[in-house]
């Protein structure tokens, strides 16, 4: 027992060691350094993980327009139904013809399953549409529960009468009575007069902004609410394509809605649960839409198109690859993106992003050719890009990329090449294990200060056996970004990935957010990245420990820290990696003789399970919290708990 209490009050003088040794980290003020640019803190969208549909795009009725490969596909039909093709859509030619069965007891109707259900809550109000043609038929819409096996199945339902023989919208708004997430839409024929059905759609009238057929608005607000200065879209591997055919068109994505042609979604054959895929686009979120978003966040929009590559990881058929020669087609829809996004409303693509009701341009300044693409045939494809880009848009921002690795040899490839094309910023990749982010914290420290800048477009702490949303891949993710603000001189963004993921549609975890039909749920990683957002500051100032930038290496003691200013205010970010408490001291230099720095505030992001994260039931488990802090003169210290980060502001 003696022993026993020997030992512990002998550890307890370890910890207080520990503690007594105080880490004294330098600020100078003398000079404000790089500047920290606007879009240094962004987001990479991309439709994985049903991020588009059935996710962000507010329609929640799939396989709206009968134009996937089976017609029927996320339908149930019954009765008397022909499915044609001479709609009124050329590129999205299918429509249903429901026909009279024949008797006033058989019915003739379709059932629609959505993505995983459709979601509904209690006194919201639902936009229904379709495009309809019939000389007098009737339809009766309905929003059933998919569960119910009585009368009671039927949520709540109206009329439409089809008055017209021409193809013509039609609107029903519904008003739900309950809170489900399992629904379903039925559209069902009513007496005898035969009703053709096109383009079937179901959107919450509360959508982002209000707009009609929008996004859906809590998706969309945990978008706003991280601030970014930058958005990267629309992929990822999907801008690529399985094969060239199902690359990501951005002419696909503009006008009319119900003309936008469905494409198969690159990550369509990817989910390992799922017999039978039907993981397409229909575009619904295109370009306008993402331009608009970006417009509304007040960020810079980064489009990627396709440099003539079908995704080099799916597909490495010959056929796969555009022959350089061959290029023009793809290099004129990325000149022909830029007209649309900035052209004069009398220019091809001007005119259309006007007729959608954009007659201003989106000031649209950088473009990405190419994703994550390797070999020799990189470069190649590239440089014709690259050429032209310059001749036809020089005010645009062209980012390459150096490959899928965060290094080895694709990566030292790619990056002289990138330096002889002269590409302004480069693209770099890296989904990696905690032990990667551990010592990667003075990865762009040595980085040439002449050459393109760096664009971290893909990044997220992949736990090694532990690939899930969890707070210490966050705190890592934490602790490697002070490292993207030191060199913020040559690192100009950077946007965590993937962005969405559906509970019951992801094919690739961690992702930023999380959803049901419902409800959705920002993950430790995303507050991670809201803070550095909302302590972003405008130029990096200089901090040291013993004359050393603080980034994890050997004797620093876990720490990780950088520090800007923001006018007369100062954040210090610290993340402490170790499993011990620290006690800090900032010793500010540079400051008047009279002058001194006092303490404002402090956040602490910390968790006490380190494998936990929020989750949908729990959305708030895991949230940065306000601690009090106080202190003034030219030192201030505090102490800081094991695994936590930090930002400290100061007043001078
Ligand atoms: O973010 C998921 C995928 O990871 C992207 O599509 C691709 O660029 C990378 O391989």
């Amino acid at each position: 027992m003696l022993k026993r209490t020997i030992l512990t009050a002998a550890g307890l003088m370890a910890a207080l060691t520990l503690m007594a040794q105080t880490v004294r980290l330098d600020i100078n003020l003398k000079k404000a350094g790089a500047p920290i640019q606007p879009t240094m803190y962004g987001i990479f969208f991309e439709d994985i993980n049903y991020a588009a549909d059935g996710g962000l795009y507010g329609d929640m009725v799939k396989n709206r327009s009968f134009d996937f490969p089976y017609a029927l596909t996320g339908w149930t039909a019954y009765g008397k139904i022909d499915v044609k093709d001479d709609g009124p859509f050329d590129r999205n030619p299918h429509y249903l013809r429901l026909n009279w069965s024949g008797h006033r007891d058989k019915f003739t109707g379709v059932e629609n399953e959505g993505f995983f259900g459709i979601g509904l809550k209690e006194g919201e109000k639902y936009v229904f549409s379709v495009w309809a043609r019939s000389n007098g038929g009737k339809l009766r819409i309905e929003l059933v529960d998919n569960d119910s096996m009585t009368e009671t199945q039927i949520l709540t339902q109206g009329e439409i009468t089809v008055t017209s023989s021409d193809w013509t919208k039609y609107k029903l708004e519904l008003t739900s009575p309950v809170t489900i997430e399992d629904a379903h839409l039925r559209v069902e024929l009513i007496g005898s007069v035969s009703v053709d059905i096109e383009h079937v759609s179901l959107f919450p009238k509360d959508t982002w902004k209000g707009r009609e057929g929008g996004l859906r608005k809590d998706l969309a607000q945990a978008l706003y609410d991280l601030h970014p200065g930058v958005f990267r879209f629309p992929g990822g591997c999907i801008v690529e394509g399985t094969d060239l055919d199902t690359r990501y068109n951005w002419k696909n994505s503009v006008g009319p809605v119900e003309n936008r042609p469905v494409n198969e979604n690159r990550w369509h054959y990817t989910f390992g649960y799922k017999l039978f895929p039907d993981y397409y686009t229909s575009y619904g979120f295109g370009f306008f839409e993402f331009f608009q978003l970006c417009e509304d966040f007040g960020c810079e929009p980064l489009p990627v198109v396709s440099c003539g590559l079908a995704c080099q990881f799916q597909n490495d058929d010959p056929s796969a690859h555009v022959p350089v020669d061959e290029l023009g087609p793809y290099i004129q829809d990325a000149i022909d993106l830029v007209e649309f996004a900035n052209g004069d409303v009398t220019t091809t693509w001007g005119r259309v992003r006007a007729e959608m009701g954009h007659p201003e341009p989106f000031n649209m300044k950088l473009l990405a050719v190419g994703n994550e693409q390797w070999g020799e045939e990189y470069p190649e494809h590239l440089r014709p890009f690259v050429e032209a880009l310059r001749k036809a848009c020089p005010e645009i921002k062209i980012v390459g990329t150096s490959g899928p690795n965060s290094e080895g040899e694709q990566f030292d490839y790619l990056w002289p090449e990138m330096k002889k094309l002269g590409v302004d910023l480069v693209d770099e990749h890296f989904y990696r294990p905690e032990s990667w982010f551990l010592a990667q914290g003075a990865r762009y420290d040595s980085y040439d200060r002449k050459g393109p800048k760096v664009f971290a477009g893909e990044y997220a702490c992949h736990g090694a056996g532990k690939k899930w949303n969890h707070f210490n891949a966050s705190l890592l993710e934490a602790a490697f970004m002070t490292g993207l603000e030191r060199n913020a001189d040559v690192v100009h963004m950077a946007t965590y990935a993937p962005l969405f993921a559906h509970v019951r549609g992801w094919q690739w975890r961690p992702d930023l957010i999380w959803f049901d039909n419902l409800r959705s749920v920002r993950s430790c990683s995303w507050y991670v990245q809201q803070l550095y957002s909302l302590y972003k500051g405008s130029n990096v100032l200089s901090l040291t420990w013993d004359g050393k930038p603080v980034t994890g290496a050997e004797g620093q003691q876990g720490l990780f820290a950088s520090a800007v200013q923001d006018g007369s205010l100062i954040y210090v970010k610290v993340a402490n990696t170790s499993s011990s408490p620290q006690r800090l001291e900032f010793s500010f230099d540079g400051l008047k003789k009279a002058e001194v720095v006092k303490a404002v505030s402090r956040v602490v992001y910390t968790s006490p399970d380190p494998d936990a994260d929020n989750t949908l039931d729990d959305p708030q488990a895991i949230i940065p919290r306000t601690r009090i802090f106080q202190g003034e003169g030219k030192a201030v210290t505090a102490s800081i708990d094991p695994m936590s980060f930090n930002i400290f502001v100061f007043e001078r």
